[in-house]
């Protein structure tokens, strides 16, 4: 049970937002590694824009290595210097071209085949100024002839180195396509993968929700509906220890006080009829009985021939004077004139009068010693409830039988038991002990146990009885302990 102000353990709320956290994890885990794989996609698409610039750079250098070589040619065939102005502006963009190339060059092998590129671009630039022209200016013709062909050479070279760095960075331009292809496809399968996992366990867990809530709800509204429909009886069972276990247990415990308070409200409202009837028995009945009695008496006194059947008409006339009183009490608020009292004291009293009456059939009884138990309460309601219940357990025991009387103090509660040996409570009679008229004896009026009760419960303690055929009655009594009581006793 949570008491007042003890924080509430939400056992089901902690549940749920594990089974939810459990999902979103997933769904965590699914996006991290979409966005980790689309960094990657990133990363290699734009190696393979890099790859293709520098393809680009090469191509644009190489032409511009041949542009520079036909223009050299135009001098060549010239054979005058007329066109260098025009070639100065070539060689400018091809230095700028290959100066492009080296730039976007990233592994040490493009670096170095670009190098090579601006190497023989540049040595074929200073042949052509340093030895060429010089030859066209000394009209040098046939040398002019030779070294054309050499010019022409070293362009080729270019073209060459071109194409392996060309073919370089294809490959590995191919290669980060095909990579980013897979990161592309295994994301995809993620994807689906994560998203299976959480269409299995979003399942998982409204399964795990029907399971433990829904069932547990339907247990929880079955008993309601139970109780609302008139059966204080019904009760919920919930195993654990979750907000639906201490619900189930608290509506239990109200069906307990329910129908607790219902007994109690039936019992009271059969002790007012009763009190009712019992008030115009008693007014009707007393008279005539006295009447009877008083007959009974005059006939036995001038001795008549039929004494024992006179004997029998008193008794059963008193008997019935009895069961009007005892209804009379029974049903009356119980005024209660309360002192110090002793209880052990009380018990030795009530023993003591009923040996003297005669009531005890000389069974044996023996109270025990003890301190003194004192309580506050009327000691002539007390006397009278363990007579009561002393006089049962003598009517119960056989000639032989023992019955023991203890009283004693524990903690706040004083407690008097009544022990017998008898043969136990009959079966029949068991449960409904304590209602009036509840009696296995042909002379019994079934009113004491119901009278003691009502003593008890006036003094706000409580009688229980504890019964087997083997171990005889056990009756107790407890009454709260009065401090004050207690102190002015001393
Ligand atoms: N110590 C006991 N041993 C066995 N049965 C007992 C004992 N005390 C009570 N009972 C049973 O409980 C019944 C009710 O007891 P209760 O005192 O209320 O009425 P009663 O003794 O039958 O009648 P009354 O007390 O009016 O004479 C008894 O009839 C008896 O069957
Ligand atoms: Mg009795």
């Amino acid at each position: 049970m949570t008491t007042e102000g003890a924080p509430l353990r939400s056992t089901t709320g902690r549940r749920i937002l594990a089974a939810f956290g459990a999902v979103l994890v997933l769904f965590g885990i699914a996006l991290s590694v979409q966005l980790t794989t689309l960094h990657k996609i990133g990363e290699a698409e734009s190696e393979v824009a890099r790859l293709d610039h520098a393809k680009h750079a090469g191509h644009m250098a190489a032409a511009q290595v041949r542009e520079q070589y036909i223009h050299q040619a135009h001098t060549l065939i010239e054979f005058g210097p007329g066109h260098l102005g025009h070639y100065q502006i070539v060689v400018e963009e091809t230095n700028r071209a290959i100066q492009h190339l080296e730039s976007v060059s990233e592994t040490a092998s493009d670096k170095q085949l670009a190098t090579q590129i601006a190497a023989l671009a540049h040595q074929n630039d200073r042949d052509f100024r340093t030895i060429v022209v010089p030859a066209i200016t000394r009209g040098d013709r046939e040398a002019v002839a030779k070294l054309g062909d050499g010019l022409e050479e070293i362009v080729d070279r270019v073209v060459d180195l071109n194409e392996q760095l060309n073919a370089d960075l294809e490959a590995r331009s191919i290669a980060a396509r095909e990579r980013a292809e897979s990161l592309r496809s295994q994301s995809v399968t993620w994807t689906i993968v994560c998203f299976a996992l959480a269409i299995v366990l979003a399942t998982g867990v409204g399964l795990w929700l029907m399971r433990t809530i829904v069932r547990r709800v339907e247990a929880l509204r079955a008993g309601a509906r139970r109780v609302g429909s008139g059966d204080l009886s019904a009760r919920i069972v919930l195993e654990g220890h979750d907000e639906f276990a201490e619900l189930a247990s608290s509506f239990n415990q109200m069906a307990a006080s329910l129908s607790d308070e219902q007994a109690a409200l039936v019992k009271s409202q059969k002790l007012a009829s009763i009190g009712q009837v019992a008030a115009g028995v008693a007014h009707e009945i007393n008279n005539p009985l006295s009447v009877i009695l008083g007959y009974t008496k005059l006939l036995r006194k001038e001795g008549s021939a039929h004494a024992e059947e006179l004997q029998i008409i008193e008794d059963e006339a008193r008997l019935c004077q009895r069961i009007v009183s005892e209804l009379l009490e029974l049903a009356r608020p119980q005024r209660l004139e309360t002192s110090a009292v002793d209880l052990a004291e009380i018990a030795r009293e009530a023993i003591e009068r009923l040996t003297d009456a005669g009531a005890l059939r000389d069974r044996s009884v023996q109270l025990l010693d003890g301190p003194a138990v004192v309580v506050s309460a009327d000691a002539g309601k007390l006397r009278q409830v363990i007579a009561n219940v002393v006089v049962n357990a003598a009517e119960a025991t056989p000639p032989s039988g023992t019955i023991t009387i203890d009283a004693k103090t524990r903690g706040d509660e004083a407690t008097l038991t009544v022990a017998d040996d008898g043969p136990g409570i009959p079966p029949e009679v068991q449960n409904t002990l304590f209602e009036p008229f509840v009696t296995t004896k042909p002379k019994g009026t079934g009113l004491g146990l119901a009278i003691a009760q009502a003593i008890v419960d006036a003094h706000g303690g409580r009688i229980s009885v504890e019964s087997s055929p083997d171990a005889g009655t056990r009756v107790s009594l407890r009454l709260p302990v009065s401090h004050r009581a207690e102190a002015a006793a001393r």
